[in-house]
């Protein structure tokens, strides 16, 4: 491996430049020559690719976003567009990618390096990077700790204003078919109630929930009377609906006007910001993984963080350096992902119960 590029596509997280310095500086220090494509894979289509030296990444795993830049591109589902990738790419005589992003970017990824019409021997390399956590056989992303960390910051500035009030707040965090973030940070921040889209309540379960949840954080006395109840994107109820419903039955069952639910949308404030230091260091050791693993050759693999144990051993690849990353089949990974997004995910499933178990408990 003379030459590879590195590539950020989807929504940004932060750590993913934490993961463009390591695999410049590893892959420098290995012998290669490193290339950066601007703007994903639109910037590809473009040509949009130029060196990357280890002076160009001197210091930036302390920004959030990208500095390569990042899109949403429908156009690698097209054979004519990925071949025009190809032409590119070989123009600038790349041998490898590693692509830094979620599930569409790692499925383009495998579009790119499929055997069957990938005549230019392109080596492929996924590493994991979505705020969601949506990812299979990944426990995290690069991203998904720095998230957690701006909401719960973000709540714990909320349940100040709320507990000097009594009042109820609805936070919305994003997450747009996977409650992960909602889920964590509703424990790290002493939510009240949790919303989330694989929970499968209707919409009437959804409004009853958290009505529950005020009624019996607002029966407490000689206790603050503070409400925080965390909803992610996904859940199908709009969240002024959710707030005008919840509202209304307030209204009814308690009375008084200083039951009425303020909501705050944090959207994409959660998706910028410093990443933390484990995010950084996530972030370059999934980085090492891939870059180790390109230059001896492996290709169509994720580099994933802590992934489950007992996979079965042909979907490990490499040899594995690092007791915390290992880089799995992107098939499988993708599968997976395809099967978390469904609900059909057991680790999702797990994920389900516990908080099954522990929702009565949130507003004691
Ligand atoms: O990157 C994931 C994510 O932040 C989701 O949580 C969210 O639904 C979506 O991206 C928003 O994407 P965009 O910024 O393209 O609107």
């Amino acid at each position: 491996m003379k030459r590879f590029a590195i590539l950020t596509s989807g929504g940004d997280a932060p750590g993913m430049n934490a993961a463009i310095r390591a695999a410049t500086l590893l892959g420098v220090a290995a012998g290669a020559e490193v290339y950066g494509v601007e703007q994903g894979y639109a910037g590809l289509l473009e040509g949009a690719i130029r060196p990357l030296t280890p002076r160009d990444v001197d210091l930036i795993l302390r920004e959030g976003g990208t500095i390569l830049g990042s899109a949403r591109s429908k156009a690698f589902h097209l054979l004519e567009r990925r071949q025009e990738a190809r032409a590119h790419l070989k123009k600038h005589g790349i041998e490898g990618l590693i692509v830094i992003g979620g599930n569409g970017s790692l499925t383009g990824l495998l579009h790119l390096t499929d055997p069957k019409e990938n005549d230019l021997g392109l080596l492929g390399i996924g590493l994991p990077a979505s705020i969601d956590n949506d990812l299979g056989l990944t426990r995290l992303a690069i991203g998904v700790d720095t998230a957690i960390n701006t909401i719960v910051e973000a709540c714990d500035k909320i349940s100040d204003t709320a507990a000097a009030h009594d009042r109820t707040f609805i936070v919305e965090v994003m997450g747009r078919d996977c409650g992960y973030l909602a889920m964590t940070s509703a424990i790290a921040s002493a939510a009240n109630a949790v919303l989330f889209p694989e929970m499968d309540k209707n919409e009437d379960e959804i409004v009853d929930t958290v009505v529950r949840a005020v009624k019996k954080v607002r029966a407490r006395t000689g206790r603050s009377r503070r409400v925080l109840v965390i909803k992610a994107e996904g859940v199908r109820i709009k969240v002024d609906e959710l707030k005008a419903r919840v509202d209304a039955r307030l209204k009814a069952e308690l009375g008084g006007p200083e039951v009425e639910t303020r909501v705050t949308v944090l959207g994409h404030v959660v998706r910028g910001g410093r990443p933390t230091a484990q995010d950084r260091l996530i972030a370059s050791r999934l980085a090492a993984a891939a870059v180790t693993g390109l230059m001896s050759g492996v290709t169509r693999a994720m580099a994933s963080w802590n992934p489950p144990a007992n996979l079965p051993p042909e979907w490990i690849y490499g040899s594995k350096s690092d007791p915390q990353c290992a880089l799995i089949d992107l098939p499988r990974v993708l599968e997976e992902t395809e099967r978390m997004l469904k609900g059909e995910s057991q680790y999702v499933n797990w994920r389900k119960k516990a908080f099954a178990e522990i929702e009565s408990a949130l507003a004691l």
